[in-house]
C-alpha cells in the first residue's frame, strides 16, 4: 500500500499542522546514517554491521532478530512469531504478520478441567501452550519481499551462527532472569533446558559463556535451505514434534493425539496484512492491524486525543503557574517535567479514560480477521472516535463498554527491533515466546525455546489470561487461528512522508499504552524521543478498572486524578512497564536512537557505533 502522498482515506481525524509539508520536501531529507535499536548490544551491533556491508533496513531487521534469538532467549526466538511493518522509502508500506498458528486439533475443550474451569497452566507451559512458530518464515519473508538483495539470507544468517557457534558472554539480564525462582521453575521442568541454561544444576552467572551449538546448526539449516527444508520440514520439525511428545507425555498427555503435529509445521503460512494508516499532529502513523490490536488501540487513543482540547489545557496550566494560581514543586523532578510539559490531571485523565475505551473495544471485537468479521473500519472511523470523545466527563467512566455494532443482514516477554538506513526505508519488528522464555519447552536437538502465545487467547470468554485481559468470541481458540496480539509495531512519517518514528515495545498490553505515551510525549507534548521514552508511564486496560502508575509521576497530579476525576489508582510501582525501543529522524536528517534504560538494550548508529546499554544492570 502507498502511504506517502496518498489521500488517507479511511481513517481518522483533523488537519495537518507541525512542520510545513513543502519545507521538507523541498530539503529532501534522508537519514544521516542508519540506526538499529534492539533489546541486546550484540544484536544492535550485528544488525548495524548488515547495514555497513551495504544491507537495507529490512536485512538488518532480519539480522538483528536472528542474533536476538542467541543473545536474548527470554524472547528472541525461532520458536515464536511476530509482526513486522516495513515502509520503503518510496513510500510503499506493507505489514508481515507471522503470528503463532493454533494447531489442528487444538480447541477449548482440552484446555478445561473436569470442572469446565480453565486449567490455567495448560496454556503456560504445556505443549498446549505452544502455536505452530512463525518466526522463520516470517524473517524469511521480510528479505524475501524488501531485503535489497544485495546480501543473501544465509549472509544475514552469519552474525547469529557466529553469536551461537562461539558462544558470547550471559550479561546481566540474561542471569537475572535465569536465577529467578519462577523462570528456574519453569526452564529447569524441560530436561534440555535445564542443560543448556542451568549446566549442573545452577543457572549460568553473568561472565559465563553460553555456547548454543544445536542452535547454530539449526540456523546453518536456515540459512542454506530456506525455512520450508531448515525448519518446517525434515530434521527441526521433526525434533520439535518429538520433543513436544516428550513433554506431553510429562504433562499426563493432555494434548494426547492431538498434539501439534508435522502436517501443522507444513501448512504455516505468514500473510501480508493490509497496513493500518491513520494520523495524528500532522503526522501518517502506519500501524500493525488485526490479528495485533496495537494499531486500533494505538489509533483509537490517539484520534480520540487528538479532538480534545490538549494544547489548550497545556497553556492553561502555564498560565496557571505563571499567575501563581498552581504551584509545581520546584524541589520534586516529576513535578518539574509535568510542569515544563503543560502537563495536568485533566489531561492525564482524558489518556486514561481513551485507553480505557480502546481495551474494551478491542476485548469486544479484535481477533483472528481469517476468522472472526473485526470491524476495523467502524473501530477507527471518526464518528465513532467523536462519540468516545465525548462520552469523556469529568469522572472516570468505569462502566464504560464496547462499540455496539448495527444488527447485519448476513453474517511478561517479548522483544522489539526498529531499523532505518541510509535510503529511508524503516522496519519495525516486534517478535515473541510470549512470557519470559515462552513455555520454557526447549527442542534439545535444535537449540531453541517454544512459545506459550496460546495462552493469548480468550480460552473461556470472561477468564483472564496471564496479562489479566479478557475477551470474548473474537478471541476464541480454535484450529487455524491466530491470538490476538497487543504488539505495536509502527513507523511514523513526516508530513512531507519521509520516515520520521520507529517505535515499538515488548511488555504485553502495556506495549500499547507504552507506545501510545511515547508517541504522544512527542507528537503532542514536543518532548524529545529520549526524554519521552525515559518518562514515567501509566496503564489501563479496562479491565481491572484500576490505573496502574510507574514511579515518577508527581504526587499532586495523582491526588488530583482521584479527587477531582474520580479515576481509581494504585501506588506507584516499579518495573513492569515495557521497554520501548526507538529511532527519530529529525527535520535536518539526524538521527536520534534510544533503548529503554527499563532494560539492557542498546542503540546503534552508523560511523557512532553502538551506545553502551543505556542501563548496563538490572
Ligand atoms: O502478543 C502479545 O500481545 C503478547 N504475547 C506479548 C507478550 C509480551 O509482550 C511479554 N513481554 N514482555
Amino acid at each position: 500500500m502507498r502511504v506517502r502522498g496518498a489521500a488517507l482515506g479511511m481513517l481518522l481525524v483533523a488537519a495537518c499542522r507541525g512542520t510545513d509539508p513543502f519545507v521538507e520536501t523541498a530539503r529532501a531529507v534522508r537519514p544521516e546514517a542508519g540506526a538499529v535499536v534492539s533489546e541486546h548490544p550484540l544484536a544492535t551491533q550485528v544488525g548495524l554491521a548488515v547495514l555497513d556491508a551495504g544491507g537495507n533496513a529490512a536485512d538488518a531487521a532480519v539480522a538483528t532478530a536472528l542474533a536476538l534469538a542467541v543473545v536474548y532467549p527470554q524472547a528472541g526466538n525461532l520458536g515464536g512469531g511476530g509482526f513486522a511493518v516495513f515502509v520503503g522509502a518510496d513510500g510503499n508500506a506493507s505489514t508481515l504478520d507471522f503470528r503463532e498458528v493454533a494447531p489442528a486439533g487444538y480447541a477449548q475443550d482440552l484446555y478445561l478441567g473436569a470442572d469446565g474451569e480453565v486449567v490455567k497452566e495448560r496454556s503456560l507451559v504445556t505443549p498446549l501452550a505452544v502455536g505452530v512458530p512463525g518466526s522463520p518464515l516470517g524473517l524469511w519473508e521480510l528479505y524475501r519481499r524488501h531485503g535489497s538483495r544485495r546480501l543473501s539470507f544465509a549472509q544475514l544468517c552469519e552474525g547469529a551462527i557466529a553469536l551461537a557457534e562461539n558462544g558470547f558472554t550471559v550479561d546481566p539480564w540474561l542471569a537475572r532472569d535465569l536465577a529467578s525462582p519462577s523462570n528456574q521453575a519453569l526452564l529447569t521442568h524441560d530436561p534440555g533446558a535445564a542443560a543448556k541454561f542451568y549446566p549442573g544444576g545452577a543457572p549460568l552467572a553473568e561472565g559465563d559463556r553460553l555456547v548454543q551449538p544445536e542452535l547454530g546448526a539449526t540456523l546453518r539449516r536456515l540459512a542454506q535451505r530456506g525455512p520450508v527444508g531448515g525448519f518446517y520440514r525434515g530434521e527441526v520439525a521433526e525434533a520439535l514434534v518429538a520433543d513436544l511428545r516428550e513433554a506431553d507425555r510429562r504433562a499426563g498427555f493432555v494434548a494426547g493425539e492431538r498434539l501439534l503435529s508435522l502436517a501443522d509445521l507444513a501448512a504455516y503460512e505468514v500473510r501480508e496484512r493490509p497496513p493500518l494508516v491513520g494520523s495524528f499532529a500532522g503526522r501518517t502513523l502506519v500501524a500493525m492491524g488485526p490479528p495485533s490490536s496495537g494499531g486500533v488501540a494505538l489509533l483509537q487513543v490517539l484520534g480520540i486525543l487528538e479532538g480534545m482540547p490538549l494544547q489548550r489545557q497545556r497553556d492553561a496550566r502555564r498560565e496557571r503557574l505563571a499567575l501563581g494560581l498552581d504551584v509545581a514543586s520546584e524541589g520534586d523532578p516529576a513535578e518539574r517535567e509535568a510542569a515544563s510539559l503543560g502537563l495536568d490531571a485533566r489531561a492525564v485523565h482524558w489518556w486514561i479514560e481513551a485507553f480505557r475505551r480502546a481495551f474494551a473495544d478491542r476485548a469486544e471485537h479484535l481477533g483472528d480477521p481469517d476468522h472472526v468479521d473485526v470491524p476495523v473500519g467502524e473501530l477507527l472511523a471518526p464518528a465513532w472516535l467523536a462519540s468516545r470523545r465525548v462520552s469523556i466527563g469529568e469522572r472516570a467512566d468505569l462502566a464504560v463498554g464496547a462499540l455496539v455494532r448495527a444488527p447485519r443482514e448476513a453474517s511478561a516477554e517479548t522483544t522489539h527491533l526498529s531499523v532505518v538506513d541510509r535510503d529511508g526505508n524503516a522496519v519495525a519488528l516486534t517478535t515473541t515466546l510470549n512470557d519470559t522464555f515462552g513455555s520454557g519447552l526447549y527442542v534439545d536437538a535444535a537449540g531453541f525455546l517454544l512459545n506459550n502465545e496460546l495462552d493469548d487467547f480468550s480460552i473461556k470468554p470472561g477468564t483472564p489470561n496471564l496479562f489479566g485481559l479478557v475477551g470474548g468470541a473474537a478471541n476464541q481458540l480454535a484450529p487455524g487461528r491466530r491470538p490476538l496480539s497487543s504488539m505495536t509495531p509502527t513507523v511514523v512519517l513526516a508530513p512531507s512522508g519521509r520516515v520520521e518514528v520507529v517505535i515499538g515495545a515488548p511488555g504485553g498490553p502495556r506495549i500499547i499504552t507504552a507506545v501510545t505515551q511515547v508517541l504522544l510525549r512527542m507528537l503532542a507534548y514536543g518532548q524529545p524521543l529520549e526524554d519521552a521514552i525515559r518518562a514515567p508511564r501509566l496503564h489501563q486496560q479496562w479491565r481491572p478498572e484500576v490505573t496502574r502508575f510507574e514511579e515518577g509521576w508527581p504526587a499532586t497530579l495523582r491526588g488530583a486524578l482521584d479527587r477531582d476525576h474520580g479515576q481509581p489508582l494504585r501506588e506507584p510501582e516499579r518495573g513492569g512497564f515495557a521497554s520501548v525501543q526507538g529511532i527519530h529522524v529529525c527535520e535536518d536528517g539526524g538521527v536520534e536512537a534510544f533503548s529503554d534504560p527499563r532494560r539492557g538494550g542498546a542503540a546503534g548508529v552508523q560511523g557512532r557505533g553502538v551506545a553502551r546499554p543505556a542501563s548496563p544492570r538490572p
